[in-house]
């Protein structure tokens, strides 16, 4: 196993054989799983439902991963009741007692490691070797959070002569989680944690395409204790049930990873007040970016062209972290192209679970023409310096590469979510840096550098909330590199960090004059 420090869990290092023969052994037990059947919790039962839909393994979209159903509004009037009948009992439960339900949590999913890494490659086509680091990131937020809970719980005392000042946290009340199915494990697993450690009831809604993951994450906080009504799992259709608990004036907060344009949507739903609510509603909304990795005359190009092509194309540009850009400046243009069209070119494109894959399918047959139309809008402005062909029998899109794209071009500027580069070139570093900022977005970015000056101008200007500098982009690890972003990429403290859980409590101060 790879350590990688004080919370980071480690990951299979599938350079010993007796690691990579425990991942084939899961692989072929999950095979063996197949097209079962995952119904939704809801007060502590697995209940029916009228509608189910079939979650499909993007690589090879004939093969069924599981069947899912999905909740009425009805249904998800139950789980809320249910959600507030049981939070005056989990608001009282000691945070020792909720902690230590987390870290059992985080004991079961390392336990479960290889076949949890097996489900999300084939529920969502991400490659091994990062599904396995997803098992990593959702063990951290277990056994994070449940430390950050037990630091945060004791308060603080202002206290003076003749008076007592204690400054405590109480939990909001009911959470709706609703989780995109990028990182199927990861964030549904690090929102709802976080939710409940602070002691708030919570709704788990994942995204429609990754519902099976999340029942598996259902199953594992059930085992580690979670009582009933506490936790609830209600897969459904994001604009139907998910609009319809965000709108609800039971709900305290929304903790939303995903597009922006839900995210805003969701925003602007949750601030208008409802019937019989007596509270403002808190949303945290992590969204998208269009992040840039500037490479200046100074790089180190063996070192930019690894990390541009890894966090371009890594789980094929799907992670809202991914390079989707790369500002290039003039002096070194032509070499930096020549080597990332090469370097790009020797990637093996296949079905996710080959161990030599590197770049995967992507989510769905929507996503796959979303991202195909924006390669065709790409041709009409800029020029194609490289297109990859893919396999046909699943969602595959083959990495392409764009050069000579102008700034404001619709793919220098758009979130497209797949293996698409905008290479773009600026005549110096400051214009490069002025380039990469001109977005509506601020996630992660990047610069290959060894100009000193260079690299104190990006810390003190490059608007992202999580630069890299040297490195690639992605991969963020918990209470390690604190992750979120601002701007439109989102609202919110950053996930794994020591504020965020922060949102999830209301601060009060009580003051006695003794
Ligand atoms: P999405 O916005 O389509 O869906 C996210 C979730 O919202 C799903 O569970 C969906 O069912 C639900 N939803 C959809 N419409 C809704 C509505 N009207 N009301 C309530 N819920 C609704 O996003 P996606 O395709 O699942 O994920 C990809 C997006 O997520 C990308 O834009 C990516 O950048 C972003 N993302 C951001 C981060 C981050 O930390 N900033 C991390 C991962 C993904
Ligand atoms: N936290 C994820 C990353 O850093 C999105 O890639």
């Amino acid at each position: 196993k790879e350590e990688k420090g004080c919370f980071g869990a480690a990951d299979t290092d599938f350079a010993v054989e007796e690691e990579r023969k425990e991942a084939a052994r899961a692989f072929a037990v999950v095979r063996g799983a197949l097209g079962r059947s995952y119904l939704p919790l809801i007060n502590g039962e697995y209940v029916q439902t009228a509608e189910v839909i079939d979650s499909v393994n993007p690589s090879n979209f004939s093969e069924v991963i599981g069947k899912v159903g999905l909740i009425s509004v009805e249904q998800a009037e139950q789980a809320m009741q249910a959600a507030k009948a049981a939070f005056p009992g989990w608001r009282r439960t000691p945070v020792k007692e909720r902690a230590a339900i987390l870290r059992r949590a985080g004991d079961l999913l390392e336990e479960r490691r290889a076949e949890l890494s097996a489900w999300i490659v084939l529920e969502v086509g991400k490659p091994v070797k990062e599904a396995d680091g997803e098992v990593s990131e959702a063990i951290d937020f277990c056994r994070y959070y449940a430390d950050e809970m037990e630091r945060l719980y004791k308060g603080i005392n202002y206290d003076v002569a003749g008076e007592t000042n204690r400054y405590i946290y109480q939990p909001r009340g009911i959470v709706v989680v609703i989780s995109p199915w990028n990182f199927p494990l990861a964030i549904a697993c690090g929102m709802t944690v976080a939710a409940l450690v602070t002691g708030n009831c919570t709704l788990l809604k994942p995204a429609e395409t990754s519902s099976v993951i999340t029942a598996k994450l259902t199953e594992i906080l059930v085992e580690a204790g979670i009582p009933k009504g506490v936790f609830q799992y209600v897969p459904g259709k994001g604009s139907q049930v998910g609009a319809y608990l965000v709108s609800h004036p039971d709900t305290h907060l929304i903790a939303f990873t995903g597009s922006q344009e839900v995210g805003c949507r969701i925003y602007a739903e949750a601030a208008t007040l409802k019937p019989q609510q007596r509270h403002m509603k808190r949303v945290i909304a992590e969204m998208g970016g269009k992040n840039a990795i500037i490479v200046d005359e100074s790089a180190d190009l063996d070192q930019a062209v690894v990390g541009v092509v890894q966090s371009a194309f890594g789980y094929s540009g799907q992670k809202c972290s991914a390079c989707s850009r790369v500002v290039v400046v003039e002096a070194i243009y032509d070499a930096f192209i020549h080597r990332v069209l090469e370097a790009t070119k020797s990637l093996n494109i296949g079905e996710a679970e080959l161990p030599s894959t590197q770049v995967g399918p992507v989510i769905d047959a929507n996503a796959r023409d979303r991202i195909r139309e924006y390669i065709e809008k790409g041709k009409a402005e800029s020029q194609v310096v490289l297109e990859l062909s893919a396999p046909t029998h699943g969602y595959f899109v083959g990495p392409v590469i764009f050069g000579e794209v102008p700034p404001h071009g619709t793919i220098a500027q758009q979130e497209i979510f797949g293996p698409v580069l905008a290479v773009i070139k600026a005549k110096d570093f400051a214009q490069a840096l002025a380039i990469a900022n001109d977005t509506d977005y601020a996630l992660t970015g990047g610069l290959y550098s060894r100009t000193p000056s260079h690299i104190q101008q990006a810390q003190e200007e490059f608007e992202v909330g999580n630069l890299y500098i040297n490195r690639n982009i992605t991969g963020a690890i918990v209470a390690r590199q604190p992750f979120g972003g601002f701007k439109l990429s989102g609202v919110g403290s950053k996930a794994g960090g020591p504020d965020y859980l922060l949102q999830f409590l209301e601060p009060r101060t009580i003051t006695e004059n003794i």
